[in-house]
């Protein structure tokens, strides 16, 4: 999918757009306001998390991790290789609740290197566990093989006390995470950020530090970072906080951290745990899913009001989603903004990856104000859930399964060309990404 989701996030996803909604029939007009953009975002934004958890890690009744986590999970499991591989370059966090108790082994190997123990006595329910640098050398390897971007979630509870009440004292004995990042950069591995702890900003999650205290940490960082990697061109960035929004925390970490963080970042769970049994009937809620909406717009706020602070590490993504069960919608697209067009031309696409190539020919016409979308083909790439179950775990793109075959390869995401002067019809519980070609808004110019 990534070919699709980057092209759509470069683009689309800057554009306000406008539904307006005659009631009469199924038609809808989407207008794409081409001279405004809401928002930028990363092309390779695509992202996930490998995490730490043991397989004795259980909520609600189940014990879900297995041998998911980043010290156990198969990397030679040619599905996962092929999977990371088929999103190049997929950005993957590494880390977690548990990041703040790991120690990383050092080449002395004074200490013994010890696996998480369940406890439930210990804060997060573990004993601290122990990164081996044998697996940090074959996770680096992998990510290479892979062309993953990776961010490292240090351990900032080293050197606290964290009190009864969950508040913790003391500042972060970065000795540890320097000994790893010296390793790192001895052995080139290449680590896109370095971010500083995990869910403990605000209250926090089990424990929590203030403000003031992880501004001081993140300075640290900060220090160790530009030691380390003195004779580097290539910087790493500092990311930072890595928890959840509190608007008066989140003012004063950044007032007191100017010219330190790269990147702020920050948690959301806003369709709630794991277990809730409305889960489905959130997702497919357009007014509940708006709600994490108002978390977004506080945070810039924060950021706007801030000190020199260039870019948020967040963003929109934009596209069809058909969240009713039984009626279909033809969307007419609309773009009420002067754009370039590119030349009339046949025109080859090379999609990385995905080791195929197809001709399109594309007849341009050109331009403005207020007309439909005049590019003859649109690429359509409309997915449902097999045989209409939204518990399924097989996605259908254009009707056909997306599974892997059996040598473990990614199909290959094929969309319809269509004719743009056609409404796109949007299936009932259907999500459409429809791209089209070869043409330039002035809110997309740099
Ligand atoms: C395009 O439409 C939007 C929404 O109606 C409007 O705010 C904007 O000014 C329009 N832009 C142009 C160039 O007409
Ligand atoms: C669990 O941790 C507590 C507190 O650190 C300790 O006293 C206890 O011995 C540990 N239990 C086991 C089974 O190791
Ligand atoms: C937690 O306990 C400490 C020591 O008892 C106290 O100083 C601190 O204010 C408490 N923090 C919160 C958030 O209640
Ligand atoms: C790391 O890269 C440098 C410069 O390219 C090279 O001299 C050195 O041998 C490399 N080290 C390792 C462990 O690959
Ligand atoms: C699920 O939704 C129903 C109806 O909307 C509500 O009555 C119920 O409390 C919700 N349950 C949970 C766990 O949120
Ligand atoms: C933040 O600043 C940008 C750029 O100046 C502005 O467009 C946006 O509306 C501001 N956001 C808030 C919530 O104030
Ligand atoms: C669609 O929603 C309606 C109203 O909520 C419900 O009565 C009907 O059973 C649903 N149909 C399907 C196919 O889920
Ligand atoms: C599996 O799919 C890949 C990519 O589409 C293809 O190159 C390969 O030949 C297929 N292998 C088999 C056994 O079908
Ligand atoms: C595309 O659709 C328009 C409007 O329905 C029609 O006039 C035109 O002939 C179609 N073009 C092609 C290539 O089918």
């Amino acid at each position: 999918m990534g070919y699709l989701l980057i092209e759509m996030g470069v683009c689309l996803s800057m554009l306000l757009m406008m539904i307006c909604v005659d009631s009469q029939s199924n038609e809808r007009s989407l207008w794409i306001d081409g001279e405004h953009k809401i928002a930028e975002t990363d092309s390779d934004f695509i992202c996930a998390t490998m995490d730490w958890w043991p397989p004795e890690k259980c909520d609600y009744g189940v014990c879900s991790w297995d041998h998911s986590s980043l010290l156990n999970v198969d990397l030679n499991n040619k599905i996962f290789k092929n999977a990371i591989k088929a999103f190049s370059p997929l950005k993957i966090r590494l880390g977690g609740t548990l990041q703040d108790d790991v120690i990383y082994q050092t080449q002395n190997h004074q200490e013994p290197c010890n696996p998480f123990i369940k406890n439930t006595s210990e804060l997060f329910g573990f004993t601290k566990g122990c990164l081996p640098s044998s697996r940090w050398d074959e996770l680096n390897t992998f990510f290479q093989e892979t062309g993953a971007v990776v961010t490292f979630g240090l351990n900032v509870l080293m050197g606290k006390t964290v009190l009864a009440n969950g508040s913790t004292v003391g500042a972060w004995d970065s000795t540890n995470a320097q000994t790893l990042m010296r390793y790192t950069v001895q052995k080139n591995y290449t680590i896109y950020g370095w971010e500083l702890g995990n869910e403990l900003s605000g209250n926090g999650i089990g424990a929590s530090v203030s403000a003031s205290q992880y501004a001081i940490d993140t300075m640290n960082l900060q220090t160790v970072v530009h030691r380390v990697y003195k004779d580097i061109e290539a910087k790493p960035l500092i990311i930072a906080p890595g928890g959840f929004f509190n608007p008066s925390w989140f003012k004063e970490f950044l007032a007191k951290t100017p010219e330190t963080l790269n990147v702020i970042s920050h948690h959301i769970y806003n369709l709630g745990a794991g277990v809730d049994q409305n889960l489905t009937e959130k997702i497919l809620d357009p007014s509940y899913l708006d709600g994490v909406a108002d978390t977004f717009k506080k945070l810039e706020l924060t950021i706007n009001t801030s000190a020199s602070y260039a870019s948020a590490w967040k963003g929109i993504t934009v596209l069809l989603m058909n969240l009713d069960n039984s009626t279909s919608f033809d969307v007419k697209l609309s773009v009420n903004s002067t754009w370039r067009l590119h030349k009339h031309r046949s025109h080859t696409h090379r999609h990385h990856h995905h080791h195929r190539h197809h001709t399109t020919k594309h007849a341009h016409e050109t331009k403005t104000g207020g007309k439909r979308i005049r590019i003859r083909t649109r690429q359509e790439y409309h997915l449902t859930a097999k045989d209409g179950n939204l518990h399924s775990q097989v996605m259908m793109l254009n009707g056909k399964e997306l599974t892997i075959n059996e040598s473990g390869d990614i199909p290959s995401l094929e969309p319809l060309y269509t004719n743009s002067s056609e409404p796109i019809t949007v299936a009932p519980y259907s999500i459409v990404f429809a791209h089209i070609p070869h043409f330039t808004l002035r809110a997309c110019k740099r």
